[in-house]
């Protein structure tokens, strides 16, 4: 698969199979991750991979801390408010995830259900923690954020599927700990990875993007 056809048929996959994805498959994916540039060539990004058990036991445990009415206290601050066009396209994306799942508008309980399956990590085998020094601050965020793309994209590229996860990020408080990770580090997002569930409903749309023009100024 070369890159157009990596990066065209990525999709945030939200439904996976119990299959774990080999070993060697996954170490593929992190050298060729590695490649990914940063200021500096610093490579702020540590990886935490979680398989089987234990990414069972970490979801079971996640999912309990997020029902018994954890308060989020993400270790990098979440955008409070969207506007304009932003604003339009997060509605769409929620509408076309509660529209492949026939959740009505108010069907509030069933909302809650499926934003629950994050931190069950959509059936993953797989989780990926991705964290940046908490001294380096925003440029040091940004580089693991290309990370994450390189994760998703050489992953897709060798067949195997992957959402990132601000969901997860969002209990930084209790994942590093359960983890053992210093407070030293942040937690930028979690990358649940695996093979999708090719026939669930939640895996059959695709999300649109905006065209070139409207995010484009040209100068000559
Ligand atoms: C940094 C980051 C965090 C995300 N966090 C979540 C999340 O917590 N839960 C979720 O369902 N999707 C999450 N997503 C997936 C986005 O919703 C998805 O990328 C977007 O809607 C575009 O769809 P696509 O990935 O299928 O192209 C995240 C994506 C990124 C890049």
């Amino acid at each position: 698969m070369n890159f157009e056809q990596a990066i065209r048929t990525r999709y945030s996959c939200r439904k996976f199979m119990a299959r774990e994805v080999p070993q060697a498959v996954i170490e593929k994916i992190l050298e060729l991750a590695q490649h990914t540039a940063s200021w500096n060539n610093v490579q702020p990004w540590r990886v935490l991979i979680a398989s089987g058990a234990a990414a069972r036991d970490f979801a079971a445990a996640l999912t309990a801390h997020v029902r018994s009415g954890a308060v989020p206290k993400p270790d990098l601050a979440f955008p409070q408010e969207y506007h304009d066009i932003e604003r339009e396209r997060r509605k769409a994306c929620g509408v076309q995830l509660y529209q492949a799942l026939d959740i009505g508008r108010g069907e509030e309980e069933r909302k809650r259900q499926q934003m629950l399956e994050n931190y069950r990590l959509f059936d993953a085998p797989h989780v990926a923690l991705i964290t940046t020094p908490a001294y380096m601050g925003v440029y040091a965020a940004l580089d693991c954020g290309l990370y994450v793309n390189s994760f998703m994209l050489a992953a897709r590229s060798l067949g195997v599927d992957s959402i990132a996860q601000a969901a997860i990020a969002a209990y930084s408080d209790f994942v590093r700990p359960y983890f053992g990770i210093s407070d030293e580090r942040k937690l930028v997002c979690g990358i649940s990875f695996g093979f999708g569930d090719a026939t669930h409903p939640i895996n059959q749309y695709r999300t649109g993007r905006a065209a070139i023009s409207e995010v484009v100024t040209w100068y000559r």
